[in-house]
């Protein structure tokens, strides 16, 4: 019997109206748009303005934009995973009231964090549900609001991130098109690098640590560059090497969109011409969970059945890891 593989069979994407470009922030801190293009790459982000509106409001967007393009009825969906480091709320998934909203009223919804691995590693749960035949159609969400937890004086971190939501949809496929290998890794040691101080169960938030701003994202940026930029590389050259894949038999890299240097870097170290590396970090900056599912929604035009891509990801934890999978369907 042939194997049943997990394929992407729609994405679907979605950032907000709000432009927040480096000129702007020049007038917010001590920073410049030369400094910002040439250390991240990064021109613009999107901001979410929309009064009491969270990471689903933008997460609900990017799914009724796959559910129409796709054209599938949201009953029909058996799970939803929600990958996000800024839920709307700390208790109560996130994934539970996007599934409810978008009328997914016959599926299960739950979250996953794991910072900006968070929609890699959600890839390769999604594809598990799938490869195992227990389930049919897993829509995977990547989305967050990086606004709601950066302190907008801090010129170290607010230059990088933005807002923005991509979904994908997997489902079984029997011409072993999908997803063929991953090699996902962790170390806690980098949790001190890269993390929010208050508001969960080590430090609860009180008005000490909302006046110390422990409540918003701290990084020790460049302990993180020195481990991602190693981290990603390894992790893309060993899925290629694993798999026997040359440069010429990569299509695309898909790469997490934290900072061009550290893209180049990877793609350098796979032989890559940068005419195969998806990028979009110029527009959108680090939207952390969504920046994998935003790159297939700006790049599903170019994408061709059979394409290899290598997906990569470095966040906070540490957490990383890479994914070789084969597009499965022409646009
Ligand atoms: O997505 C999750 C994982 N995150 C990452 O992968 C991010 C990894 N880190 C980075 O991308 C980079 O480290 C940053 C973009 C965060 C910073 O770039 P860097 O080249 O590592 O800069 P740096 O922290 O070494 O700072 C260099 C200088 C410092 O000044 P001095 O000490 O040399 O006088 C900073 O104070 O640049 C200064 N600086 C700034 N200057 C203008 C820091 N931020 C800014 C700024 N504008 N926004």
């Amino acid at each position: 019997m042939k194997k049943t593989t997990a394929a992407i069979t729609a994405v679907g994407g979605y950032v907000p109206d709000f432009v927040l470009s480096n000129k702007v922030l020049e007038t917010m801190v001590d920073t410049n748009d030369e400094w910002i293009t040439t250390r991240t790459g990064i021109k613009e982000r999107r901001i979410l303005k929309e009064e009491n509106a969270g990471t689903s409001f933008m997460a609900i967007k990017a799914a009724e934009d796959l559910l129409e393009k796709r054209g599938i009825e949201a009953s029909e969906i058996d799970f939803v995973l929600v990958a996000t480091a800024t839920p709307d709320m700390p208790v109560a998934a996130t994934a539970a009231y996007v599934a409810s909203e978008i009328g997914a009223v016959n599926a299960f919804a739950y979250d996953l964090q794991a910072a900006c691995s968070s929609f890699l590693y959600g890839m390769s749960t999604a594809a598990s549900y799938i490869e195992s035949g227990r389930y049919k159609k897993v829509l995977l969400i990547g989305a967050d609001k990086m606004s709601s937890i950066i302190d907008y004086t801090d010129r170290t971190t607010c230059i990088i991130f933005g807002d923005g939501a991509g979904a994908v949809l997997f489902e079984p496929n029997e011409e072993g098109l999908g997803l063929q290998d991953e090699y996902l890794r962790s170390d806690g040691i980098g949790r001190q690098f890269l993390k929010i101080d208050a508001g969960g169960s080590i430090l609860p938030a009180s008005e000490e640590t909302i006046k110390n701003k422990q409540h918003y994202v701290y990084q020790d940026g460049k302990s993180v560059f020195k481990f991602a930029v190693s981290n990603m590389a390894d992790v893309s050259a060993l899925i290629m090497e694993r798999n026997n894949l040359t440069k010429e038999d990569v299509h695309w890299l898909a790469p997490h969109q934290a900072n061009k240097r550290i893209i180049d870097a990877t793609a350098n170290r796979m032989g890559l011409e940068a005419d195969k590396v998806m990028m979009n970090i110029d527009r959108y900056g680090n939207t952390t969970s969504a920046t994998l599912p935003l790159l297939l929604h700006d790049y599903e035009k170019q994408l061709k059945k059979g394409d290899n891509i290598i997906f990569a990801a470095f966040g906070g934890g540490f957490t990383w890891g890479s994914i070789y999978l084969k597009w499965a369907y022409n646009s």
